[in-house]
């Protein structure tokens, strides 16, 4: 636990508690009785949570994990995922309730509401169908917030096909990996997207990625911001084909298939420790279990009541579990914005809840520090009355912004759930229950009902209260991953090999007991950083820097920033040894590591350096990096093989270079 922040210990100073009232209390989903239910008996509660799904067949047994660390749940039931989000509501006589208020960034909206969804959906399955995907094929899907971009998942949901999302500001080069790595046999993309009030190029990018690719056999193009604003959409005939065109005559009549309950669902690519993405396989009946259960009692949501908002992108699994499965699957009616938060003005958000009257708001701490930033007299111009549940996801929120969002967004009495969970995890696991917890800002807290977490130290003994040290999952839960794309051995290695003998999954992320037991979550324990709520290894940044020519040798590492979280601090040493990078230099390889990786990985600060400080088996030391990213003292050297190393960094960047 050496490696943590500093500032992520000031959490841990924070003693104020938040009790719900008991007006909320009363009419709350979840009640406190939960936990002792669930723990009495976690398959039969998990049982009982399946049941708000419908199943075509149900299950023979709750859990199997006989074949740990592969589970199944909900053995021998089968399902149609699709089906659950979206016919039912429409059987139940819910057809006309607003499942999608979408706002396009330029200020254009749509109401979608459940019979449309199914029609849109539908069609959406026919037409994949006629370009003969399969249950079993794989679908890549790089879009924007369009609705096209949910339609597009729950189509393949819907035949069985899976679906594998990439967030729409990744490179070429980062797309090219995925599709490559899942063989997508299928590309959604639009023409172009809008971002900050322009239209930006989205076609001709996903053709540079798919030169050669040889997997792909047509890419369908959502029309958006249309040819007109940026020239000729590039086109390549018989691969090619538009979306209006070849969804919109589609029947609107379409058989959802039952699947097995661990039928695949969907691969998302996250970061980890190496410079390769790891496709996180997701399937059906667990994952839409626990994704529902989640979103029913963390958020409190009542269907044909709440307004909810998410602000996650589709491209992130926040968007998979929270805008798409947990929430559709729980007629739920939310906003879907397809913009930045302060286009064209910084109050947009604000401005949005307002005229939808959104009841239940999701977002994350990174952009809870930059409204504060903004002013509290932004939100103070909207009326934001009808809030009532506000959440947080993504890194750990400091008390102060904790503070504010409750203040200022939610009238100093909305409760708070922040929440604790990861692409692996596919849902939720570690949140303040609304009107169940007192909440403690900063403090995920504690497992959900029916969910095990720990705190452990290095043997894998769980520390006592007040201590610190691992976060781990000791008991497997419904929406786990079920692997990693093609390589068992990275699946068993990254997240089961840490603690096998206790078979325990090593989540990667430290984690502190307070007094009372609850959990303070610290940050990553590994080489992954957290900038904005994004996942982004130190390799793949280094990786993608060293591919410039005029690097010789990278050290990446994650600095604590006041409104990311993290920022990219890059130590680079140049071919030759140069020593004076020079501001065009550096700007050009930050720039490279956009075009390699994408704009969110580009490093905030690169500093040119003569030498890297690493130990005598050569392993770089980036701790003391670290120390020198965020002005620090610099810490211990005796295991550098040459101690001298870090005065010659110090002494570099303090002339000035
Ligand atoms: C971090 C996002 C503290 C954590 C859902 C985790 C958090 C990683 C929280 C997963 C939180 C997420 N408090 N840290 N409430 N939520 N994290 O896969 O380090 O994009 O391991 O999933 O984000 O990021 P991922």
């Amino acid at each position: 636990m050496t490696e943590q922040s500093p500032a992520l210990d000031n959490l841990l100073t924070e003693s104020r508690t938040f009790p719900p009232s008991e007006e909320f209390a009363g009419q709350a989903n979840a009640k406190a009785e939960l936990y002792a239910t669930a723990d009495a008996d976690r398959e039969q509660f998990w049982a009982g949570q399946a049941e708000r799904l419908s199943w075509d067949t149900k299950w023979s047994q709750v859990l199997d994990w006989t074949n740990a660390p592969f589970a199944k749940w909900f053995v021998g039931g089968k399902l149609n995922v699709a089906y659950n989000c979206v016919d039912r509501h429409v059987e139940s006589g819910h057809g006309d309730q607003v499942a999608i208020h979408w706002v396009g960034e330029p200020g254009d909206t749509r109401d979608i509401t459940y019979a449309q969804l199914k029609d849109e959906v539908s069609k959406a399955a026919n037409a994949l169908a006629s370009l003969g995907v399969v249950a079993g094929d794989v679908v890549a899907i790089q879009l924007q917030m369009l609705p096209e971009a949910i339609f597009a998942m729950l189509a393949c949901a819907r035949i069985g096909a899976l679906h594998s999302v990439v967030f729409g500001g990744f490179s070429p080069t980062a797309l090219r990996a995925r599709v490559d790595d899942a063989a997508a046999k299928i590309v959604i993309t639009s023409d172009g997207q809008y971002r900050r009030g322009k239209a930006a190029p989205m076609k001709a990018n996903v053709d540079e990625a798919l030169q050669g690719a040889e997997t792909v056999q047509k890419v369908i193009v959502v029309k958006r911001t249309g040819s007109d604003l940026e020239g000729e959409t590039p086109w390549t005939e018989g691969r090619d084909l538009w979306w209006h065109e070849l969804v919109d005559g589609q029947s609107a009549e379409h058989k959802p298939e039952a699947f097995d309950a661990e039928h695949p669902l969907f691969i998302l690519y996250t970061s980890g420790t190496t410079g390769k993405p790891k496709g996180i396989l997701h399937t059906s009946g667990g994952y839409l279990t626990q994704t529902a259960y989640t979103h029913n009692v963390v958020f409190d949501h009542k269907p044909g009541e709440d307004v909810y908002w998410c602000t996650a992108d589709i491209g992130w699994i926040t968007g998979h579990s929270y805008i798409v499965y947990g929430p559709l699957a729980n007629r739920v009616t939310q906003v879907v914005y397809e913009g930045t938060p302060n286009t064209p003005h910084e109050g947009r958000h604000w401005e949005i809840i307002q005229k939808y009257k959104v009841s239940i708001y999701y977002t994350a701490p990174t952009l809870i520090r930059t409204f504060m930033k903004w002013g509290d007299d932004i939100p103070a111009k909207y009326d934001l009355s009808s809030l009532r549940v506000l959440g947080s996801v993504g890194e750990p929120i400091n008390p102060e912004a904790w503070i504010w969002y409750r203040e200022k967004i939610g009238a100093d009495k909305t409760p708070i759930v922040d929440t604790w969970w990861q692409t692996e995890t596919g849902a939720i696991m570690i949140s303040p229950l609304p009107g169940v917890t007192s909440a403690k800002p900063g403090s995920a807290q504690r497992a959900l009902p029916g969910i095990s977490a720990k705190v452990v130290d290095d043997t894998g003994t769980e520390v006592p209260h007040g201590g610190g040290g691992y976060l781990v999952l000791d008991k497997p839960w419904p929406s786990m991953l079920r692997g990693v794309w093609g390589d068992e051995e990275r699946f068993r290695d990254t997240y089961w090999s840490r603690f096998s003998e206790q078979g325990y999954y090593f989540a990667g992320d430290g984690a502190k007991y307070d007094q009372d037991g609850d959990i303070w979550l610290l940050g990553r324990v590994d080489d992954v950083m957290n900038v904005s709520g994004h996942r982004i290894s130190t390799t793949e940044v280094e990786s993608a820097l060293v591919s410039h020519p005029t690097v010789a040798e990278a050290a990446v590492v994650g600095a604590t920033d006041p409104t990311t979280g993290q920022g990219i601090v890059a130590f680079v040493i140049l071919r030759g040894n140069a020593v004076d990078g020079g501001d065009d230099a550096v700007q050009e390889l930050r720039n490279h590591v956009a075009k390699e990786i994408g704009p969110i990985a580009k490093p905030r600060q690169i500093m040119v350096v003569a030498e890297l400080p690493k130990t005598r088996s050569g392993k770089i030391m980036r701790r003391l990096l670290r120390d020198v990213a965020e002005n620090r003292q610099i810490g211990d050297v005796t295991t550098l093989a040459d101690s001298s190393v870090m005065d010659l960094i110090s002494s570099g960047l303090n002339s000035g270079k």
